[in-house]
């Protein structure tokens, strides 16, 4: 399905009623798995989109205040190594950090599309509204939808750069990660750029801190995926009844968000026509953010295609951008 809301936007949504059964099938296998899991992706709701959009402003929260600096300093070097004239953001949010880029490829007269490939429509369509105002002339083509079946649906545009910043990533186990980045790549044509975000592994104090934020705006994001189970899939379980945890796996470099029941209880989803039960104490993972290393990223990147061309990273080593290219 396309819409057109102004003649420099369009916006696919190719959802399909198989990939609503899919959900509902991720749903139930990662309910009935043991450790208990949820999609990550279920967090991206409007509502789940803009606390994140707190997080990323959060003193704790280093990752996205470092990522903007470090594409502050090498977004001219970047554009132009990559000659794009067409951006690909997978997993765009916001955008806030994307605007770097743009800005960039405006000054060296390349800026032509920008494709924003986001799972929550709201989202995709707030950032394209807002950056047809900010930058006349673009054209603007969304996908809402799912990054890791929906890839063709990425229109055809000029010399491509596609980014994943902000560690969106890490957020998926590394086999998944590996062949999500395989099909990025088999999209691309011979010669497009790519740029990933990776968030660095650091010590153990400093990431936890940045998923246990003071104001305790993680853990209503956290929480959040309890509230889409009962906005869309029919669930009448309390958010209040768990707790949010984040610990640091050493062992798989991660940090992982769970969310731990105050109380014996029954988690209803009839949509799915699944009723879990919870011990008092037993927990879900919602959540994992996997650690890169600068080996780690080179090795993902050639396993899936790509030739490193330019590693940059903070005087801290706390991110980690790496721009590759298909070969
Ligand atoms: N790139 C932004 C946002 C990162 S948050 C930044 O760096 O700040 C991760 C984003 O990926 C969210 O907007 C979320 O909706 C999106 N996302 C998560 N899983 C996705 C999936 N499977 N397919 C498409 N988008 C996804
Ligand atoms: C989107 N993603 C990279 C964030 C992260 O750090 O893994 C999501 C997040 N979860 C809690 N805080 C931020």
């Amino acid at each position: 399905m396309a819409s057109q809301t102004d003649p420099s936007i369009t916006i696919d949504i190719p959802l399909t009623r198989d990939d609503h059964i899919l959900i509902k099938h991720q749903i139930t296998q990662g309910l009935l798995g043991n450790p208990k899991t949820l999609p990550s992706k279920l967090f991206y709701d409007e509502r789940g989109s803009i606390l994140f959009e707190q997080i990323c402003t959060l003193p704790e929260y280093y990752q996205t205040r470092t990522e903007h600096h470090l594409l502050t300093k090498w977004a001219d070097e970047i554009i132009s190594l990559s000659g794009a004239e067409e951006l690909v953001e997978l997993g765009s949010g916001a955008a806030t950090k994307t605007r770097v880029l743009l800005d960039a490829m405006a000054k060296a007269d390349q800026l032509r599309y920008y494709v924003p490939f986001d799972v929550d429509e709201s989202i995709v369509r707030r950032v394209s509204e807002e950056l047809a105002w900010e930058y006349p002339g673009l054209q603007i083509h969304g996908v809402v939808g799912d990054f890791l079946f929906h890839l063709e649906h990425i229109p055809e545009g000029g010399r491509r750069l596609v980014v994943i910043l902000g560690g969106t990533i890490g957020n998926l186990l590394p086999v998944a990660a590996r062949e999500f980045l395989v099909s990025v790549n088999t999209e691309m044509a011979s010669g497009d750029f790519f740029l990933l975000g990776v968030q660095l592994i650091t010590d153990r104090s400093r990431l936890e801190a940045a998923y246990n934020d003071k104001q305790g705006i993680t853990a209503k994001f956290n929480k959040n995926i309890i509230r889409v189970l009962c906005d869309n899939f029919g669930s009448h379980a309390d958010p209040e009844a768990f707790d949010h945890v984040a610990r640091y796996n050493e062992d798989e470099h991660r940090i992982e968000m769970w969310l731990r029941s105050r109380e014996e209880q029954i988690l209803d989803i009839p949509a799915v026509d699944l009723r879990v039960h919870f011990k008092q104490g037993e927990e879900v993972r919602t959540e994992i953010s996997t650690k890169y290393d600068h080996p780690l990223t080179e090795e993902l990147l050639a396993s899936s295609g790509f030739e490193l061309v330019k590693w940059y990273c903070d005087p801290n080593n706390l991110i980690g951008l790496a721009l590759a290219q298909k070969p």
